[in-house]
């Protein structure tokens, strides 16, 4: 992987997309990259979760590349907009938390990503935007879709039909970003969120992350059902037992199994 940094210490990954020479520009070399990473975070058991940043001072992700897109036919605009969708559904679906560390421009498939994301904490550089309509197109990794859902129909046509940027205070007052922390301490609030969930039960959190996720999908009955299932099911685990044990015993939890 020549454009993704991955790093994994004790329970927590981080994969650093790391082009920053082009503002960290999503090329299909990164989205191929960033794939690769993804898969090998999967297949590491013991990793809670997982925070996604961009490499240097200035840029999170400045989007996808226009170098590379612009002189693209209509099937392979919808090809590399299913490809880039796809990784992007499976960092909403990842069987752990996924938190964004946004560290300066989240623009396009940048703002995107941050959106496929479970939460997003941003440096006070951070700034936020959809400039697709600028380019003659519209946002193509999910932004139509995850962004209105996050921050509701209205600051997202906003944001999309105008083009205009966003800093990352507005960020947070339309609930783009969970919480907003000085450049420098971006990378230790990241850590320290991913540590406290990772101390707890894993298939717990797991199985909370998908009912959010499916229940958003669906009405509150049938979303009940989700949540029925997903809690029951935690009763088959010994971290049930172990949570459970430890507290009628007045003990705390060590580690939890899974
Ligand atoms: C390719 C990019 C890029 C991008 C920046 N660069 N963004 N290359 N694709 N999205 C490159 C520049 O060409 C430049 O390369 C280098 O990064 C530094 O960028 P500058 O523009 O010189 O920096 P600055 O003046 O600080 O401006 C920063 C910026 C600007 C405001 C972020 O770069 C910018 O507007 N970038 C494009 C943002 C954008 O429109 N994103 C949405 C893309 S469409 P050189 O070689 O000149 O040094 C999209 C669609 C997603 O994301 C869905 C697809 C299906």
């Amino acid at each position: 992987m020549d454009t993704v940094l991955l790093e994994m210490k004790e329970h927590i990954a981080t994969i650093t997309i790391n082009r920053p020479k082009a503002l960290n520009a999503l090329s299909t070399e990164v989205l191929e990259d960033l794939n690769t990473a993804l898969a090998q975070v999967c297949a590491t058991k013991s990793i809670y979760a997982l925070i996604i940043t961009g490499a240097g001072d200035k840029s999170f992700v400045a989007g996808a590349d226009i170098a590379e897109m612009k002189d693209k036919n209509v099937d392979e605009a919808a090809t590399y907009g299913r490809f880039g969708n796809q990784i992007f559904r499976r960092i909403e679906n990842f069987r752990c938390p996924v938190i964004a560390a946004i560290n300066g421009f989240a623009l396009g498939g940048g703002c995107e990503l941050a959106c496929a994301c479970d939460i997003r904490i941003a440096a006070d550089n951070a700034v936020f935007g959809q400039p697709e309509v600028g380019l003659g197109i519209t946002p193509g990794f999910g932004g139509t879709q995850r962004l209105a859902r996050l921050v509701g129909a209205g600051p997202a046509k906003e944001m999309i039909f105008t083009g205009r940027n966003i800093k990352a205070d507005k960020a947070l007052a339309i609930g783009l970003v969970n919480s907003v922390v000085p450049h420098d301490e971006l990378m230790a609030a990241a850590e320290k969120m991913a540590a406290n969930i990772a101390k707890n039960a894993p298939i717990a959190v797991a199985n909370a992350k998908t009912a959010i996720n499916e229940g958003l999908q669906t009405n509150i009955d049938a979303g009940i059902n989700i949540e029925v299932k997903a809690f029951s099911a935690c009763f088959a685990t010994e971290d049930q037992r172990t949570g459970m044990n430890a507290f009628v015993n007045k003990e705390k939890v060590d580690a939890f199994a899974n």
